[in-house]
Parts: structure tokens; C-alpha cells; sequence
């Protein structure tokens, strides 16, 4: 995690911890233990973000600036490029690694870069409980420690393992400040925010950049709604058969949203939710809620060889193999003002392991098909086949019809079969979505929620129509600036 990025984070939020640790903090802590399993059905309204074509200009005159890292030679695009829907662009990086490599050679972060298109889109704020969706909601980064993407912007250009723009190892936004002066973005710069903007403080100057780089986010330029499903909504595309399966799979829906029920379910949209009103804004495929999927360690997560305090004094690993990314709980326990997550007794609002649920779209989008990503917060998983594969089958063995009970003492214990994947990162039955792995039930309330996912009991030809499905939701299918056909 990004140490320097969250203690100032941290210092920004301090007041808001206090109300946390009041009266919401109270009553999600009350919530959460007397609530029935999460059935996540609900969506969060999509937030209008600010729009400004100038600013957004400069925004992508920021993104794009590699004098902007310490050295020089890196930006936020280094990480977050168009070809991939804003994810990592180097294909041999994802495959072996997931998690990327930062300005300063053989640095390394431990998480792996999710898209950065839509995500001033998302909900912001401290991460809280909603009682709706039933689970923690909210806020960016894989375990919601900026709570929107001005916050979120100003995080990378003063990680160790990023940016690197770091004074006696210390997070220093002067440094940032002084290099926009004197580089390309600069005069443009000046002609947005006046002759003078650089006489303001530096905190000031440093938010201003940060809303700069949050406009361009939000501009069509970075989220444009141009994927053939968006063609699809508006009757301008017509999905295949395979894909139109994989919607009403991922909905549990005929119509792929508030419909009559499907016969099966995979469950995605109690997550991956969209609104059963589009009127309300448009589908960004997630509720932003925190989830334990058991995802597995990534063995290659270059994160754990990084454990030399001389070579990386604030962002290497004193845990080495025995880290343990606990995502919301690392970042929510210590807020409130408790231990974090690996030193804390039990997991009092069941958040260990947890991770936001990253909207899907753009999810295959890459620059030619033999192209790898990686996905999961570790980036262990390196194609969507897997990761449906991973949805469908968490809990199985070799042997058919044997499921592992994650609530067990040792789930492994007498197995007849080989398991499917690997332990998850952090298995705890408290935490890990459907630890049974029990199938059955429906959308009509009953049991659901309880087979979300680990053993679906999708077909080879579902998952991969529900991979079909996800490739719909890359953008570039249409040009919205071509003139209509008559
Ligand atoms: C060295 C690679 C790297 C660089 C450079 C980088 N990022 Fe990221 N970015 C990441 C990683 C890794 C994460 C996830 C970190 C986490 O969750 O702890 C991330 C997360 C994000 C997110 C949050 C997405 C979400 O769904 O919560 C946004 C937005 C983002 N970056 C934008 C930026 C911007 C803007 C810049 C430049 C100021 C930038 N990034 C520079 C690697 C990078
Ligand atoms: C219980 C909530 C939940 C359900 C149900 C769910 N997801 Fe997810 N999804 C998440 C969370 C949380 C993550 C991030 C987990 C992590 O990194 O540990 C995620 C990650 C993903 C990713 C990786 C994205 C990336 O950029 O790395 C894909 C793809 C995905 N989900 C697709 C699906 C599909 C397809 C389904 C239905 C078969 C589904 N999800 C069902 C919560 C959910």
C-alpha cells in the first residue's frame, strides 16, 4: 500500500474520523453484526461530475506529463492508458506480474492499477454501511482511501513506489508544484487558473492540479460511453446471441435489468450493479461496495521481494511473503482510530480482505487480442475466462459435486479432490461472500445471497457467454461525433 499516500490521506480526514468513530461509526459497527448476508442488490445513483473544457485540457496535459515523477519519465498514462481502458498497456508487466513497476527501478506497488476512466463517476466519501446494498460502499482505490478522485490524483505523484516525488522521505507537493511551473503544462496552466496562479499556496496550486487531472478523468475523453452496449441501450447495436445470454446471466434478468427473473443467475449486478431506472444516470456496472471474493495470493506479486528498508525507506515491505493485503480493513480500522486490520482482535465490522467491486467497464479492452490484463486487486487472474471460471467454481473440487466449506476449521481437511484454485489471500468465513459455497435460490429474496458466488453451476458455454457480455462494454464501438445515418 501506498504509505506516504494514506498517512496523508489520513491527516486529511482526521476530522471526519471523529464523526466516524461518533455516531456513523457506531451504527455501522451495529449494523454490521446484525444484518442477514449481503444480497447487494441495490445501485448507488451515478454523481454528476464537474465539466469544463479548458480545464479537462489541461487535465490531459497533466495526465499525459512525464516531467511530473522523480526523475522524470513517468505519468499517470505510464499507468492508465487509453488502449487498455485506462489500465497498465504492458502486456508482459500484467502477465507475469500484475502488480506495475514505479519511476524508481526495482520499485514496485503491491496492487495491481485498476481503470481510471469512470471514476469520477463513482460514489465518493469515506467508505460507510449502507443498509441498502448491505455492505461498506464507497470512495476510489482498491480499498477506498481517497475519497474522490481529487483526493485520489494527488496520491500518486508522492508514492515511493509511483511518482516518487518525496523530500527526506516525506510526500512533498511543492516538488509537483515547481515541476508544472516549469514544464510543458505550465502556460496552460496559467491560461486556465490566471498569470498568477503560482503565487497561491502550494496546497492550493496542488488541488487545482488535481481538479484539473479529476475533469479530464470525467471528460468523454476518458469516459465516453461510446462500448457497444451503450450502442445496444440506445437500439443502435444488436448484441449476438451469445452476448445477449451473457447480459441476461450477469442480470439474472430477460431484459437485462428490471425484468422477469432468469432462470439463472450469475449474480454479477448484485455488485456490478446498474440501476433498475436508467433515467437515473447512466451504468457503471458497480455499486462501488466492498466484497471478499477469496481471490487468491499472486505468488508474483513483486510487492513481496520489495523488504529493503535502505533501497525504499517508506514504501518497502517489512512483511515480505507474509503480507497480507487486507484492502478496507487496513485503511478503515485505523481511521477509526482502532489497530489495523492483522494486528486487531477478530474483525468487528466484517471489512478484512474486503475490496471495492471496480466497475466492469472496459474490462476487455485492449489494443490487439493476443494482448494480456491482468485483474483482481493483486492482478492474479490474467483473463476474464478465468475470472468467470473463478466466479463459477471457487468452492469446487476435482470431484464433481464436492464443495469446500470455507466456515470449517480447516476447509481442507479430508477433501476427496484436488481444489480447483488456490486458499484465498484472507479466507475468512466472516468476510468471504458465500463461504459455503451453497447454489440454489433465486432473486425472489428467500435464501438469496447466499450463492453469490464459488459454485454457480454455469455451463463452459455460459461463462463464456458472460465473457461475451463483458467485451460489450468496450468503448470505441461508436464514434459519438459521427454525423447519424439518415
Ligand atoms: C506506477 C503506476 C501508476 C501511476 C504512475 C499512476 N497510477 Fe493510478 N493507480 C495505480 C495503482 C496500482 C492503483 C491502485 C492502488 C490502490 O488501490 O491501492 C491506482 C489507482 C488509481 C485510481 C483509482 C481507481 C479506482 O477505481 O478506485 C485512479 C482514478 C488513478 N489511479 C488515477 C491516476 C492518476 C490521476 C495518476 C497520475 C497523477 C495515476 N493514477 C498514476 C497505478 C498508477
Ligand atoms: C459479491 C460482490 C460481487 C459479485 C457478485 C461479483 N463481483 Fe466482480 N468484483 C467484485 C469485487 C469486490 C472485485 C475486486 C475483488 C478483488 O480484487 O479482490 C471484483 C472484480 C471483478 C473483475 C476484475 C476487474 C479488474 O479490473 O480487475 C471482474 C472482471 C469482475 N469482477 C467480473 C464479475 C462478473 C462477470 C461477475 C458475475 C459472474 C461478478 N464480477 C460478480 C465484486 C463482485
Amino acid at each position: 500500500m501506498n504509505l506516504s499516500a494514506a498517512s496523508y490521506t489520513l491527516s486529511k480526514m482526521l476530522s471526519r474520523s471523529s464523526q466516524l468513530s461518533g455516531f456513523a461509526g457506531a451504527s455501522a459497527f451495529l449494523l454490521a453484526l446484525f444484518v442477514s448476508p449481503p444480497s447487494h442488490r441495490q445501485s448507488i445513483p451515478p454523481v454528476s461530475p464537474p465539466t469544463s473544457p479548458n480545464v479537462a485540457a489541461l487535465g490531459e496535459l497533466l495526465f499525459n506529463d512525464t516531467t511530473l515523477s522523480e526523475p522524470g519519465g513517468m505519468a499517470c498514462v505510464s499507468c492508465h492508458d487509453p488502449s487498455t481502458g485506462f489500465s497498465y498497456p504492458e502486456s508482459g508487466v500484467n502477465f507475469v506480474l500484475g502488480p506495475v513497476p514505479g519511476i524508481v527501478p526495482g520499485r514496485f506497488g503491491n496492487r495491481k492499477p485498476p481503470s481510471a476512466a469512470y471514476t469520477p463517476y463513482l460514489l465518493t466519501g469515506v467508505p460507510y454501511y449502507d443498509s441498502n446494498v448491505q455492505a461498506y460502499v464507497g470512495g476510489l482505490f482498491w480499498d477506498g482511501r481517497a475519497s474522490d478522485t481529487v483526493e485520489q490524483a494527488k496520491a500518486p505523484f508522492l508514492n515511493p513506489n509511483e511518482m516518487n516525488n518525496l523530500l527526506h522521505n516525506v510526500g512533498s507537493p511543492d516538488m509537483v508544484v515547481e515541476k508544472v511551473k516549469n514544464g510543458p503544462s505550465g502556460p496552460m496552466f496559467m491560461l486556465v487558473y490566471g498569470v498568477n496562479v503560482f503565487q497561491k499556496p502550494v496546497s492550493e496550486v496542488y488541488t487545482l492540479i488535481a481538479q484539473a487531472i479529476s475533469t479530464f478523468e470525467a471528460s468523454p475523453k476518458v469516459s465516453p460511453f461510446t462500448s457497444k452496449y451503450d450502442a445496444y441501450l440506445e437500439g443502435k447495436a444488436t448484441f449476438t446471441a451469445q452476448e445477449l445470454l451473457g447480459l441476461r446471466l450477469a442480470t439474472g434478468r430477460w431484459n437485462g435489468r428490471n425484468g422477469l427473473p432468469y432462470p439463472v443467475s450469475a449474480h454479477c449486478m448484485d455488485c456490478h450493479a446498474i440501476s433498475s431506472d436508467p433515467s437515473q444516470g447512466p451504468d457503471l456496472w458497480t455499486n462501488s461496495c466492498y466484497a471478499n471474493l477469496g481471490v487468491p495470493r499472486n505468488p508474483n506479486n513483486p510487492y513481496y521481494t520489495m523488504t529493503d528498508p535502505t533501497n525504499n525507506p517508506v514504501g518497502y515491505n517489512p512483511l515480505g511473503y507474509d503480507f497480507i493485503d487486507f484492502g478496507l480493513g487496513d485503511f478503515l480500522y485505523p481511521l477509526m482510530g482502532l489497530p489495523p486490520a492483522d494486528l486487531a482482535e477478530g474483525d468487528p465490522l466484517g471489512i478484512d480482505g474486503t475490496f471495492k467491486a471496480p466497475s466492469l467497464r472496459n474490462v476487455d479492452k485492449r489494443p490487439r487480442q493476443a494482448f494480456v490484463k491482468s485483474y483482481m486487486h493483486n492482478g492474479v487472474f490474467k483473463s476474464l475466462k478465468q475470472v468467470v471460471h473463478f466466479y463459477n467454481t471457487r468452492n469446487l473440487t476435482t470431484v464433481p459435486g464436492e464443495v469446500i466449506d470455507f466456515t470449517q476449521p480447516d476447509p481442507y481437511a479430508n477433501l476427496k479432490g484436488k481444489p480447483l484454485w488456490p486458499p484465498p489471500e484472507w479466507p475468512s468465513p466472516l468476510t468471504l461472500i458465500n463461504p459455503q459455497g451453497l447454489r440454489g435460490g433465486d432473486d425472489k429474496g428467500g435464501s438469496m445471497g447466499n450463492e453469490q458466488i464459488g459454485n454457480l453451476g454455469l455451463t463452459d458455454y455460459q461463462e463464456n457467454c458472460i465473457v461475451a457480455f463483458l467485451k460489450t462494454l468496450s468503448d470505441g464501438y461508436f464514434d459519438p461525433r459521427a454525423p447519424e445515418k439518415p
